[in-house]
């Protein structure tokens, strides 16, 4: 008789216990719903891919920024994701807030630099990777190459003198290029450098689009053209390894790399690296270069002092 309500008075803490427990849960993702900011979520998983791919990105973007702000949600390519559009907000991320994120990308972006390339790992791997093309981009390994980053510039401004208009970041993209060509493989021969050119832009053209393997599509096209890099970047390391060319530039260091298990990188990963880079510097570095211009040429007396100081430096 007695077992009866001790029972029900368990029954009744448990009760109580699980209801508190999904109280302070839903609570819990009541608060964490109320923190995301504001936007739209699309259908679950493919979210607003499609919404985007149907219009002119750079338009549906905009659109949001105008009706959201600075800051709002939205889901793409199987990512819920916050974008982001003000420099304090990226500050937050990269800067004062850089240890509570971790970079990922789209698994279709992924596929298409190359899984192995540093950017998409972390611990060991990335540590190292990171240290060595830090090493190979040394201010002393930067300073031997100045001779021939100046020769590229004089070469792109003298293509630019029958020009009526110029479109200032398509020239700095070129210009980054082949800086980054150069740091990568030091004197390349041209062959190689026109085939890596036609094919990585191939690729670039693809990578903001939408990712199906359905020939023709831009991002097919792009697929192939990855492949073909891959083909071109093994040919360039075999000649290098048979012609035993003692070089100091990226691939030198990526074909040089031993971890401490005396293990070596394979061609997928010394491949997957280069795109990377290659990717990584390019419009990060022509971004920088448009602004630099767009400011010279906006404020004269600043581009007298550079000028003045680079005139003392050399
Ligand atoms: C003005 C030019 C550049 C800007 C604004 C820029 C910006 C960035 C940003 C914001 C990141 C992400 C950092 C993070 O996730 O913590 C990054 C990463 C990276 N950038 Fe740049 N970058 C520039 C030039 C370059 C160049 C020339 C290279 C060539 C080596 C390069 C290689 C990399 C690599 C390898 C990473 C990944 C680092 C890692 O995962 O640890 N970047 N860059």
């Amino acid at each position: 008789m007695e077992v009866l309500p001790t029972l029900v008075y368990i029954n009744m803490f448990l009760c109580t216990l699980l209801s508190y427990w999904l109280w302070k849960d839903e609570k819990m993702k009541h608060k964490q719903r109320a923190k995301l900011p504001p936007g739209t979520m699309g259908w679950p998983y493919i979210g607003e891919t499609l919404q985007m791919y149907s219009q002119d990105p750079n338009v549906f973007f905009a659109a949001k920024q105008q009706r959201y702000g600075d800051i709002f949600k939205t889901n793409l390519l199987g990512c819920p994701c916050v974008m982001l559009a003000s420099p304090e907000a990226v500050r937050f991320v990269l800067v004062t807030h850089s240890h509570l994120f971790k970079p990922t990308y789209p698994k279709s972006k992924e596929k298409m630099i190359g899984p192995s390339a540093l950017f998409f790992h972390q611990g060991d791997y990335h540590a190292r990777l990171r240290k060595l093309v830090q090493n190979s981009l040394s201010p002393e390994t930067i300073r031997k190459l100045v001779p021939d980053i100046e020769a590229i510039a004089i070469s792109a401004l003298e293509s630019l003198a029958n020009q009526q208009v110029t479109k200032t970041f398509c020239q700095t993209k070129k210009f980054a290029f082949e800086v980054g060509i150069l740091s990568i493989f030091g004197q390349l021969n041209i062959r190689y450098r026109e085939e890596l050119k036609e094919n990585y832009c191939i690729v670039e053209k693809g990578y903001n689009s939408f990712p199906t393997n359905i020939p023709g599509t831009a991002y097919q096209k792009a697929m192939v053209a990855r492949k073909r890099l891959d083909q071109i970047l093994n040919e360039i390391i075999s000649e290098r390894k048979e012609k035993k060319l003692l070089e100091n530039d990226l691939l030198a260091h990526l074909l040089n790399f031993k971890d401490e298990k005396g293990q070596t990188l394979t061609e997928i990963q010394i491949a997957d690296n280069i795109i990377g880079i290659l990717f990584a510097a390019q419009d990060t570095t022509a971004s920088a270069l448009t602004w630099i211009i767009k400011y010279l040429h906006d404020d004269q007396k600043l581009l007298e002092a550079v000028k003045v100081t680079i005139f003392l430096r050399f």
